[in-house]
């Protein structure tokens, strides 16, 4: 997955020079240690101020500028025989081509002067924190491309021919706040048509369900960030008092005992899993992911998103209900010249084309597991199963749109009181109308022409 060097330089992208790469690491292990929290947390309720508070209360975390210190950890960290040249996926993109269909994941982005399909004034439903047109985005080219496979056509999603597909059906989005900027857009899309109607959320507002009345379609969006069983001990500020706790054996049952009620599942998950962890499997602690002077075996969070995504998998392969799984993989950010911590930023204004942009490390080794962990449970599934498996393989279109992210644009009017004032931004969530709708196109595609 990570492609041969280019040209060009991007900076903190780039794994042209190895230094970076280890800054890129320690960045995610010191990110890690602050807790992530920022960024996957309800964006309601963050402020950076706790952000900054925060850290006093972390157990210590190695500062950025160790980074020789860091790289020798990170090697033995990643257990991956190829990670000293972090050349962990040697698969091009073009591997998942099985049934000689067209791949909608190999394309690229073409400008498309249509108009998106809702704005801020005709969808009620955008997050504030995602509602980059609401809080004051200058710029609106983000908005006029088009994912655009070599091989196919594309079309939008049509939310009428949506609904009817899914007139007494039930569908779910299961996973973090990706997930959630994910069913987003899918309501944006269809609220054009018939508008949502909540019927539930959880205390958190994090788990929400929605009926379309006149289609007798449910649509509901399940808030399991790790996708097993995790006692997190985080108050609604994001403000953790212990490391995580992960059962690696037990999947998450906020997802699992309501999965017979659903026809259609989009799942995934991991950037939790590069979080503080307390692993335990048969209710022992076996292990930990980054946590100093805790006397525990680093395990590494590949070592624990690998059994995670097994036990998924498991649960699909074994169920007899008939449904069908889109698993989507991971989602790249794009902060440059820092971290969401230090100052990183996202202000490109157009897309990247294809190889201008390398995926960093962290990335291509969890699309590196998922991919190899829905192969093998893919050939495991047979006509017979009730569970159809597909990959919703977004991590590479997704690569190439640094400039769909809110940015400061997650805030109202961020610069109203200082033009040069120091704002959060943004880099990893995507801006609604955005290019996560284009997601939903392929969801509609796979769906439709059962690809
Ligand atoms: C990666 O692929 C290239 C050519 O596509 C090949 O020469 C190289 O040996 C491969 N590396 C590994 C580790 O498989
Ligand atoms: C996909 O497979 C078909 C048939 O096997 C082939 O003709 C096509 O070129 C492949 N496309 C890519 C992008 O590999
Ligand atoms: C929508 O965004 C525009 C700027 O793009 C702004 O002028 C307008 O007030 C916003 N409307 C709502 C309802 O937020
Ligand atoms: C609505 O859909 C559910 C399945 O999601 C089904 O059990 C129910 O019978 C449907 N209701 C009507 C009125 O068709
Ligand atoms: C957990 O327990 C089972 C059965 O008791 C055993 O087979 C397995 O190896 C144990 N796993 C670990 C990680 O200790
Ligand atoms: C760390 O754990 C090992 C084995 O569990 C034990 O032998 C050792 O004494 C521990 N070290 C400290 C400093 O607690
Ligand atoms: C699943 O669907 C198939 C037909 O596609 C049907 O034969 C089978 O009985 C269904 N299984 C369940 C558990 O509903
Ligand atoms: C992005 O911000 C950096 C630093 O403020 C600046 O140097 C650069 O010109 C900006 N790029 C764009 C496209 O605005």
């Amino acid at each position: 997955m990570v492609k041969k060097i280019r040209s060009e330089n991007f900076g903190p992208f780039s794994l042209q020079n190895h230094n970076l790469v280890c800054v890129k690491f320690a960045a995610a292990f010191f990110l890690v240690g602050f807790g992530f929290r920022l960024l996957l947390w309800d964006s309601f309720t963050f402020s950076f101020v706790l952000e900054t508070q925060t850290q006093t209360q972390t157990p210590p975390s190695p500062p950025l500028t160790e980074t020789k210190a860091e790289s020798s950890v990170v090697s033995s960290l990643l257990k991956t025989p190829e990670s000293d040249d972090f050349q962990v996926n040697n698969k091009s993109q073009t591997s998942l081509n099985v049934s000689g269909k067209c791949d909608l994941f190999v394309g690229d982005w073409v400008a498309d002067l249509s108009n998106p399909m809702y704005t801020n004034e005709s969808c009620h439903v955008i997050e504030s924190p995602q509602n980059c047109m609401k809080n004051g985005r200058p710029d609106l080219g983000y908005l006029y491309w088009r994912w655009t496979p070599q091989e196919c056509e594309l079309p939008k999603l049509n939310p009428n021919n949506f609904l009817n597909l899914m007139r007494n059906k039930a569908m779910a989005f299961v996973g973090d706040s990706i997930s959630r900027n994910h069913v987003q857009s899918l309501l944006c899309i269809l609220s054009q048509v018939e508008p949502a109607i909540e019927v539930y959320h959880d205390r958190e507002y994090r788990s929400k369900i929605w009926k379309f009345p006149s289609h007798n379609f449910t649509l509901s969006v399940i808030w399991t960030p790790f996708l097993i069983k995790a006692i997190i001990h985080e108050d609604m500020n994001g403000v953790s008092s212990s490391l995580v706790q992960l059962h690696l054996d037990t999947l998450d049952n906020q997802w699992t005992k309501q999965f017979n009620n659903f026809d259609y599942v989009v799942i995934g998950g991991g950037k939790w899993f590069l979080k503080s962890a307390i692993y335990r499997e048969n209710n022992t602690v076996t292990g930990c992911h980054f946590c100093p002077g805790k006397n525990l075996t680093e395990l590494g969070f590949d070592y624990a998103y690998r059994k995670a995504l097994q036990l998924v998998f498991n649960f699909f392969t074994n169920s007899n209900h008939n449904a069908t799984v889109l698993f989507r993989t991971t989602t790249p950010d794009h902060f440059e010249n820092g971290e969401w911590f230090s100052g990183g930023y996202c202000n490109r204004t157009v897309p990247f084309k294809e190889g201008q942009i390398d995926m960093v490390a962290v990335d291509s080794i969890m699309r590196g597991i998922e991919v190899e962990e829905f192969e093998k449970a893919n050939t495991l599934l047979g006509f017979e199963n009730g569970v159809k498996l597909k990959l919703l393989d977004t991590t590479f279109l997704s690569l190439l749109r640094p400039d769909g992210h809110p940015g400061p644009y997650r805030q109202f009017q961020p610069f109203a009181r200082d033009e040069n004032g120091k704002v959060q931004n943004d880099c990893l969530h995507w801006c609604l109308p955005g290019p996560i709708d284009s997601w939903n196109d392929i969801v509609m595609e796979m769906l439709v022409n059962g690809q």
